[in-house]
């Protein structure tokens, strides 16, 4: 079979979850070029330092400002930070990275190119049904201190379906819940990552509330395989957004009592509850399973947990990581 050679834009493609989608994009026959737009705002070169592909070109600037003598046939709107700690800090920049920079980028697509987006669980903010269908509407606080983030992505959501209503344009809008694995910031500032590395340095885990708060917690692997089916291997024609994520509910404690296993001597601490921190987030995934039918995230948190682990574990033995900023550091800024 012959295939039709195509040029793909990713945004955010040096953070967490954008590395491992230029992973899996270069695994394509089909792909003749991917470019990486990216600021480094919370994502990293080293992310894709294993990449030795001469289609890959990696552009460092921000995704609304960037432009390009050709347009794509594939864009992936990933550019945004996906941990409270990191978009509350910068509200604006926040909202011009998801918003702003879909509108840009919109222009870079080709006539008949497909714009994929990552949306997030976060536009059910703190949610009055559980599991969360899509049609669920959200309970989101359009002035709380995590509406940059929630609205931001609440709105490129309508940007994207209501230019596919009065253009036509081929969307596909993935709505993530909460994901960790390898090549999460140590700094991320997100569950996992802050247990893993508190453990691994002061031994002193912070829990925020009593951790009874439950979450889904969708091992990267899992969510990826997810996102390349969704986004481009399987032919689908998806009416609106679609849950990606571990559908299996797990209180925050439950996790950190595991983290603690993992390191003789370390401890629990709580602390005062996280700002809107919603109590339950858990998807829905009856459209992703009709749509794809056989995928799931089936990694459990204990596996998962285990191989994240490994990998902060040798992250923190890297002596780049002790130049900026050192683990005494970085774990000073997550006891709060
Ligand atoms: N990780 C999760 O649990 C999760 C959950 C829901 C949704 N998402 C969404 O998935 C996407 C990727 O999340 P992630 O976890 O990989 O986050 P990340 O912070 O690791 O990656 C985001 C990337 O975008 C880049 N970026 C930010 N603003 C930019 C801008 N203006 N121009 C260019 N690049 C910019 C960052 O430098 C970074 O490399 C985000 O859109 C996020 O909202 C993630």
């Amino acid at each position: 079979m012959r295939f039709m050679a195509r040029s793909v834009l990713v945004s955010g493609g040096c953070g967490f979850i954008g590395s491992h989608i230029v992973d899996r994009l270069l695994l394509r026959g089909d792909l003749a070029e991917l470019v990486v737009v990216d600021n480094l705002w919370t994502g990293s070169r080293s992310n894709l330092a294993h990449v030795k592909d001469a289609r890959l070109r990696v552009e460092v600037q921000d995704v609304e400002n960037f432009t390009s003598a050709h347009r794509f046939d594939e864009i992936i709107h990933l550019a945004s930070p996906a941990s409270p700690p990191w978009y509350m800090r910068d509200p604006a920049r926040t909202i011009r990275a998801n918003v702003v920079g879909a509108l840009n980028l919109l222009g870079l697509l080709k006539p008949g190119g497909r714009f994929s987006f990552a949306s997030t669980s976060e536009v059910y903010g703190d949610p009055a049904v559980s599991p969360q269908p899509e049609s669920y509407r959200g309970a989101v606080d359009c002035t709380g201190p995590r509406s940059s983030y929630d609205e931001s992505k609440r709105c490129t959501e309508a940007l994207l379906f209501e230019t596919r209503r009065v253009s036509g344009l081929d969307v596909r809008v993935a709505r993530l819940f909460n994901t960790y694995g390898p090549r999460m910031r140590i700094d991320d500032g997100r569950a996992v990552s802050n247990f893993i590395v508190q453990a691994l340095t002061t031994g002193a885990l912070t829990v925020h509330g009593d951790g009874s708060q439950s979450r889904s917690w969708g091992y990267v692997d899992d969510v990826i395989e997810g996102l390349e089916r969704f986004f481009w291997r399987d032919r689908i024609s998806p009416a609106g957004p679609v849950n990606i994520g571990n559908d299996i509910e797990v209180p925050v404690i439950e996790i950190a009592n595991y983290v603690r296993s993992l390191v003789p001597g370390s401890r629990i601490e709580y602390r005062e509850p996280a700002p809107h921190d919603p109590s339950n987030r858990c998807p829905d995934l009856t459209m992703a399973r009709q749509l794809m039918p056989g995928w799931r995230a089936g990694t459990t948190y204990q596996d998962g947990i285990r191989r994240t682990f490994e990998w902060f574990r040798e992250q923190l033995a890297a002596p780049s990581v002790a130049v900026e900023p050192g683990p005494r550091e970085i774990s000073r800024a997550l006891a709060g």
